[in-house]
């Protein structure tokens, strides 16, 4: 081998668990991060509470096949979430296959019945109860686990991300904890409350290499030329959009398109479109000025793991500077959770202000008032204890900003449906996408905006000279390479996520799409390749798409684009729509295609495909119940026959949802 060769990973985590004395480890299944926070939160309680060494682990970077070899005397905790239509999540699905198959060859293979016999575990599943298939990985996982032989400690724990995932992450723990002491023979009255040691070092750079500074990339530079862009290294694409429609100030629609010509990036129509948001520079602000650290923004740090050993040296690019990480590694506009406000309390300005914090900490019902439905960032939260001394610059400079690091996830991407087919436009995704604000309803004061598309409509603004309602954003400031002013280019980190919603194979097949707003998204996708295909000489069956929005002159997305698209699919192919407001009775999609119902039905016994997308809670469901009206009325079945012909279909792949909460 060549001295300089990058060593390859250690895959085997029971040698490095040995090497590095851990007792426990916590994997995490995790999409959106979340899974991995947690994973972190209960490795560092491990630690530091009860003394027991531990790691976390991403499970897709090691070899699952060493679970038999997990020595008796530890622990394998799994933080999984489940996704989809109760799949697994992209970082877990080697495992999953691997684990699912009828006889998984684990490393030893010395005991063929029950090969993780040696293995002691415990689950805790992300999941949402909008979902069908509610924490259908974490239940599969405990349970085949247990068939091959291994032993749960204390009881399967699941979180509902519809509602109260926080709360019930915090309350599983209330058992699981004397279980693990149990299980590990740690005297759980012993568990320890001294100083907290902290998981990063934050050390603040009088020099440095200014090229060396990081000022927003996602990625560690690379000098590499063959450059393979995924959810771990984006790529900055060139942006252009247009506006779709706008309504009132605040609430606009754009069409993007994201520019991946030259890259070896590709995508299938229905796949997602990853795009990496950036915070608004009010909010960074805010942040700033509550620690103090509004004069040092710029001030170049280096934020590293204390433990040598820890399995991520530096939690984002290093070194690099405050506002850097505010703006881009730091989700600080997201609603902070119970156990962080209680990690800050010892540092808040004593007195009243301290006292209220602990209530929003420790109070359930008054945490959920002010902090979860009043949607409160962790600035403002902070603003909120302090009350009528919210003037008071840096009354949160004690925080120690390493607390910040460990406490307030990282910044994630923004999942968007595809709306262009990679038959017609294969160096070109679309997306489209509605800028969201909303006022929370406790506070109906104060406006809530989505992060990535007000960031979004910001770029456009800001390209095409229009004013910006909303929140301010620093375009030029931190991840500034990606902005040109001078040419009036916005470069935006994206990635591509491969999704199973996909059009039949055979195109003679009908197909039928319901999605109202922004969930008609893919199906101008899919349309526009049903029509490539067709102008290929290639037989295409009936395309029927419902589409719902409020005002046929107002928010009748792609509008200009359907007549044509139809007239060249022609036959029984059609555009049904619901416009919503413009009836004293409101007319959704559902209720066209019940009115429709006689030829859809003929349509499904022909095979056709049927695909749903859009708001997950309310529309995705009403739908259903359409669908297995059909089956009753036309289709001569009862109740529940229908609902097993409907699962059936979807089973079988013919009944497809992209649907979000
Ligand atoms: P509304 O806002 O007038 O209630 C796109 O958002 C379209 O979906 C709008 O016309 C919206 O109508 C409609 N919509 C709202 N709730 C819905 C539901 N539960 N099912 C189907 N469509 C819905």
């Amino acid at each position: 081998a060549t001295p300089n060769a990058p060593k390859k990973p250690e895959r085997n985590f029971v040698k490095i668990m040995e090497q590095q004395g851990r007792k426990v480890i916590f994997f995490y299944g995790s999409q959106t991060g979340t899974a991995e926070d947690f994973a972190a939160r209960l490795a560092k309680d491990c630690h530091q509470k009860y003394g027991v060494s531990a790691m976390t682990a991403d499970i897709e970077a090691y070899d699952m096949s060493y679970l038999d070899t997990v020595p008796a005397d530890s622990l394998a905790v799994f933080v999984v979430a489940t996704y989809g239509e109760g799949e697994p999540t992209d970082n877990a699905v080697d495992f999953w296959e691997f684990l699912m198959d009828d006889s998984p060859q684990f490393s030893g293979m010395d005991n063929m019945d029950s090969p993780l016999s040696n293995l002691r575990f415990v689950v805790f599943g992300l999941g949402n109860k909008t979902y069908e298939h509610y924490n259908a990985v974490a239940r599969r996982l405990d349970e085949r686990f247990t068939a091959l032989g291994a032993t749960r400690i204390g009881e399967r724990g699941e979180g509902d991300d519809d509602s109260s995932l926080e709360e019930d992450f915090l309350a599983w723990q209330e058992g699981m904890w004397p279980a693990f002491c149990q299980a590990l023979g740690v005297d759980e009255n012993n568990a320890k409350s001294g100083p907290r040691e902290p998981i990063y070092a934050v050390e603040e750079l009088a020099s440095f290499d200014a090229d060396d500074v990081y000022y927003g990339d996602l990625t560690e530079r690379s000098t590499s030329e063959q450059i393979v862009y995924d959810a771990k290294r984006p790529f900055n694409a060139p942006l252009t959009s247009r506006e779709l429609f706008k309504e009132g100030n605040d609430r606009h629609c754009l069409h993007l398109d994201i520019d991946i010509s030259g890259t070896n990036l590709t995508y299938q129509t229905g796949d997602h479109v990853a795009i990496w948001p950036t915070n608004n520079d009010d909010q960074v602000q805010r942040l700033a000025a509550l620690l103090g650290l509004k004069e040092r923004l710029d001030t170049v740090i280096m934020v590293k793991a204390t433990d040598p050993a820890a399995s991520k040296q530096y939690p984002f690019p290093a070194p690099t500077t405050y506002r850097a990480i505010f703006a881009h590694y730091l989700d600080i506009c997201a609603i902070p959770s119970r156990q962080a406000l209680s990690q800050l309390v010892e540092f808040a300005p004593e007195g009243q202000v301290r006292e209220a914090l602990t209530t929003l900490a420790s109070d359930k019902d008054q945490y959920r008032l002010h902090v979860h439905e009043a949607v409160r960032n962790l600035g403002e939260v902070l603003e909120h204890v302090l009350g009528s001394a919210s003037s008071d610059a840096g009354a949160f400079s004690q925080v120690p900003f390493d607390l910040i690091v460990e406490c307030v996830s990282r910044l994630q991407p923004r999942y968007y449906s595809i709306s262009s087919s990679s038959k017609e436009s294969p160096h070109i995704i679309s997306a489209t996408a509605v800028t969201l604000s909303y006022q929370p309803d406790p506070t109906p004061e104060r406006t809530v905006y989505g992060v990535n598309t007000n960031y979004l409509y910001h770029i456009h603004a800001t390209v095409h000279q229009l004013p910006s309602p909303g929140p301010a954003y620093d375009l030029a400031g931190s991840r500034g390479a990606l902005y040109d002013a001078a040419q009036s280019i916005c470069k935006l980190p994206v990635h591509v996520r491969r999704s199973q919603f996909k059009l039949p194979r055979n195109s003679s097949l009908p197909v039928i799409m319901v999605g109202p707003g922004t969930g008609v998204a893919p199906f101008r996708g899919f349309v526009r390749e049903r029509v490539a295909l067709k102008n290929d000489g290639k037989q295409v069956g009936p395309t029927v798409l419902f589409f719902g929005c409020r005002h046929s002159q107002q928010d009748y997305l792609y509008g200009d684009e359907w007549p044509e698209l139809f007239a060249t699919l022609g036959g029984e192919s059609q555009m049904i729509n619901a416009f919503s407001r413009e009836t004293e009775q409101k007319v959704y999609v559902q209720h066209r295609l019940k009115e429709h119902g006689e030829a859809m039905w003929a349509l499904i016994e022909k095979g056709a495909f049927i695909y749903v997308c859009g708001d997950a809670k309310h529309m995705a469901h009403d739908v259903q119940e359409v669908f297995i009206g059909l089956a009753e009325t036309y289709g001569g079945r009862t109740k529940e026959r229908a609902g097993a012909f409907i699962k059936q279909l979807r089973t079988s792949g013919r009944y497809q949802e992209d649907v979000w909460s």
